[in-house]
């Protein structure tokens, strides 16, 4: 996590870099900073909580310089405190990290024994001490720079900038990642696109082990065998526009409402348009030569993953495994022939998702991904990149990256069904014909806004928060429970329906809201049953069902919220609507910050 920006520029770099840095605030909203070199000389501001602050400090206490690296910092090691704020500062060196320096403590104490003491808290200080080491035993800042690179195990993109050289910015990548923009007579390095996009769409991305020494004229490139090499520069395509609310009060309210459009767009790029095919991109997915799919992702793409399962053994008789992508990293599972490997990530970033890609990569038939941003690293490294078509998604809760990455994983289970003969042709288009007319569900299905804040408004006084769903509504449970967690801060758990009264059950009192997910299908008479079971406990049932659900089921249930009729396979991606909204709801009257929940940031790079 944390983002990084550095701009060797013709003009003044502090407002650039703080324009950067509103971009990469998604990776961590603890505190921020920029150091320049200004008339040879380097100097720094720094400021706890959001870049606000930042940009206030800068008004007061203005930074001149047209060289200059910026940091916005989600904490990892140590407090998110001024002193621990990047940049940090040894002597003539300022540097700026995301990732982890995993070996710093011993660094720190090579440092000790030779009378070097460390200030701060961070593993990235290290980094600049042991770059001013070098310095101080004459080398240059290229080779102090590239000599301290060669001591540090773990996961970094850096960016060193250096008192006395206003032409001089040397970034290195590994395990994070790391772009260079190409501009006129002005180079910048970020921790992804967006972050340049006002600035240049010619991007060069390094690779894992790279080092680049950047001068306005230059970029010269070494690889982690210290050769010199040649990466390519694209032109890529990012809106470059300012993101705005559009009137809503927070992002994530405009992106749950900006669903149905999202995904009417995400189908009309898979859909033929005679509605006939799924068009997979590339030379799509041979499905007859695959017999397993292996799928590892971290939180909510997580659940996707787990919705997905359901779908790929159901509709297309595919054995699917699910784990969480920090798990199965480290577990050496086999992969046997025959396995498509599947990662999904909106960020496309995540640590975690990527290491377990990469433990696939030599091991699987194939690799395939789902992500949001298509110039990210997974995306890159798969075999076959399927976009999900979200647009930008800001808000650190995921909500139209979640359904849209739902509706692709479903177009996928659909085609593999159709292609392994599972569906017939008449099937295969029924299908398709019922998930093109999701976005016009979506949007009757936005009406229950209101219904569900009244429920929100309620539930937001509680301490735990209970969600029950069987099935496909299993996964839409645990995403439930997720998103009122992480921006409400209230304490909610998931379960499988009948997995309750195995220990659970013990939780149900009075006071506990227990929020069912059960539209009208073939296990609803099941689900109806266990929360007869809450409710003989005096818990209070929120039923998120059908209008047939409702009519059948409805007798003593606390609140019931009405969703409209819809296809079985289409209901987890349609029912993730009110659990949004019930999380949104309940943070809003909480008066926490919906947008950027404590401790989170929008893409986790750290494992
Ligand atoms: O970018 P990714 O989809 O790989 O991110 C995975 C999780 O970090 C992410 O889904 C997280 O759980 C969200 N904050 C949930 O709303």
């Amino acid at each position: 996590m944390c983002g990084i920006v550095g701009i060797l520029g013709q003009h003044e770099v502090a407002p650039m870099l703080v324009e950067a840095l509103k971009r990469l605030e998604y990776r961590g909203y603890d505190s921020a900073g920029i150091a320049t070199v200004n008339e040879g000389v380097l100097g720094r501001r720094r400021a706890i909580g959001k870049l606000v602050n930042l940009s206030d400090l800068l008004v007061h206490e203005p930074l001149a310089g047209k060289s200059g690296i910026g940091h916005t910092r989600w904490a990892t090691h140590g407090a998110p405190t001024l002193v621990n704020t990047h940049p940090h500062r040894a002597g003539a060196v300022a540097v700026v990290h995301n990732g982890i320096i995993e070996n710093y403590r011993d660094l720190r104490a090579e440092l000790a024994e030779v009378g070097i003491a460390y200030q701060t808290e961070t593993d990235t200080e290290t980094v600049a001490l042991l770059a001013q080491h070098h310095l101080e035993s004459g080398m240059s800042p290229i080779e102090a720079a590239r000599a301290t690179l060669a001591k540090l195990e773990g996961a970094y993109a850096l960016a060193f900038l250096f008192d006395g050289e206003p032409d001089l910015m040397i970034a290195a990548r590994k395990g994070s990642p790391l772009a260079i923009g190409h501009g006129e007579g002005e180079v910048y390095v970020g921790s992804d696109a967006i972050a340049l996009a006002p600035m240049t769409d010619r991007i060069t991305y390094l690779e894992e082990g790279d080092c680049a020494i950047l001068s306005r004229s230059e970029v010269t490139i070494i690889d982690a065998d210290g050769q010199t090499v040649q990466r390519e520069a694209r032109t890529i395509r990012i809106d470059a526009a300012r993101i705005d609310k559009a009137g809503h009060k927070h992002f994530m309210s405009k992106e749950i409402a900006e669903q149905p459009t999202v995904i009417s767009e995400t189908l009309a790029s898979y859909i033929a348009p005679d509605a006939s095919d799924i068009i997979l991109p590339g030379d799509g997915i041979d499905f007859a030569s695959i017999n397993r799919i292996t799928m590892a992702s971290c939180g909510t793409a997580y659940y996707a993953c787990l919705t997905a399962k359901y779908w790929f053994e159901q509709l297309a008789g595919l054995p699917v495994e699910v784990d969480f992508a920090s798990e199965f990293r480290y577990r050496t599972p086999p992969v046997t022939e025959g396995t498509a490997a599947l990662f999904v990530s909106q960020s496309g970033e995540t640590a975690d998702t990527l290491a377990a890609l990469r433990y696939c990569a030599p091991l699987a038939q194939t690799i395939l991904a789902v992500t949001n941003v298509p110039e990210s690293s997974i995306a890159r490294e798969s075999d076959l990149n399927m976009p999900i078509h979200a647009g930008v998604e800001i808000g650190v809760a995921s909500t139209k990256a979640f359904t849209c990455q739902l509706t692709v994983l479903l177009l996928l289970a659909l085609k593999a069904a159709h292609a392994r003969g599972r569906l017939t042709d008449e099937g295969f288009k029924a299908k398709l014909a019922s998930l093109r007319s999701l976005p016009a569900t979506f949007n009757q299905a936005m009406s229950i806004e209101e219904t569900v804040r009244g429920v929100a408004l309620r539930i937001s006084q509680s301490r735990d928060v209970l969600f029950l769903g069987r099935g496909r509504m299993f996964p839409l449970a645990l995403e439930g429970a997720l998103k009122l967690k992480e921006i409400s801060y209230i304490h909610a758990e998931a379960y499988a329906s009948g997995e309750l009264k195995h220990g659970p059950i013990a939780l149900v009192d009075e006071q506990m809201p227990v929020v069912v997910i059960a539209p009208r299908d073939a296990l609803f008479d099941k689900t109806v049953s266990n929360m007869q079971e809450v409710m003989a406990r005096g818990g209070k049932v929120i039923l998120i069902t059908d209008a047939a659900g409702a009519k059948t089921a409805s007798d003593g249930v606390w609140q019931t919220i009405i969703m409209p009729d819809i296809d079985d396979d289409l209901a987890p991606i349609l029912y993730a609507i009110p659990v949004q909204f019930l999380a949104y709801h309940a943070a809003v009257a909480k008066g926490t910050d919906v947008d950027q929940p404590r401790n989170l940031a929008k893409s986790v790079t750290v494992e």
